[in-house]
């Protein structure tokens, strides 16, 4: 072992300890990485469902009556999620969500229920009627009504 490494061996080991990390369990996650790791996932989610009925409305994607019900329903039950998912306002720098959210929270909320009622209204819809003529309300869709006030 060269000299250096006799040194910066022990001296990284001390640093573990020093720490608190332990080699068994890793180190936690802050809290405001927590729950800026759950609002943003959240969000990824919903754009994702959201993206399987866009492009079933742009003709990208065959119109499926199963997957369409199962996507508007999924989304539903995502834009139920919204207020639990943003109720810590723990921030990370990257965080893209704006302060007003806690200040006007009942707003917030409320828009967030508006795309879950259109999302349970696309789903049943699609299920009465079926999804060729559901499809149409996909341009309701309106994530800016709460992006503009709500994200950085
Ligand atoms: C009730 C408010 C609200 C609604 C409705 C909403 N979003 Fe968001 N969205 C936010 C906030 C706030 C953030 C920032 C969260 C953070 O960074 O902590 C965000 C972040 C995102 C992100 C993460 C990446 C980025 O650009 O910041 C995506 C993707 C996203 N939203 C997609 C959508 C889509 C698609 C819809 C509509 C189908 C939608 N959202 C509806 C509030 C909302």
């Amino acid at each position: 072992m060269k000299p250096n490494k006799i040194i910066i061996v022990p001296f990284i080991v001390i640093s573990i300890f020093w720490s608190g990390a332990s080699i068994a369990h890793p180190p936690s996650l802050s809290e405001a990485m927590g729950a800026y790791i759950k609002r943003d996932g959240l969000m990824h989610l919903i754009r994702a469902q959201r993206y399987i009925l866009q492009e079933m409305l742009v003709g990208k994607r065959q119109l499926d009556q199963d997957e369409f019900v199962r996507a508007a329903k999924a989304l539903e039950s995502m834009f139920a999620m919204i207020p639990s998912t943003f109720e810590k306002s723990d921030m990370v720098d990257y965080s893209r969500a704006k302060p007003e959210i806690w200040e006007n929270w009942d707003d917030f909320v409320a828009k967030a229920d508006e795309l879950r009622k259109l999302s349970a209204e696309i789903a049943a819809t699609g299920e009465i009627y079926g999804a060729k003529i559901a499809v149409e309300k996909v341009r309701l869709y309106n994530c800016g009504n709460c992006h503009d006030p709500y994200r950085k």
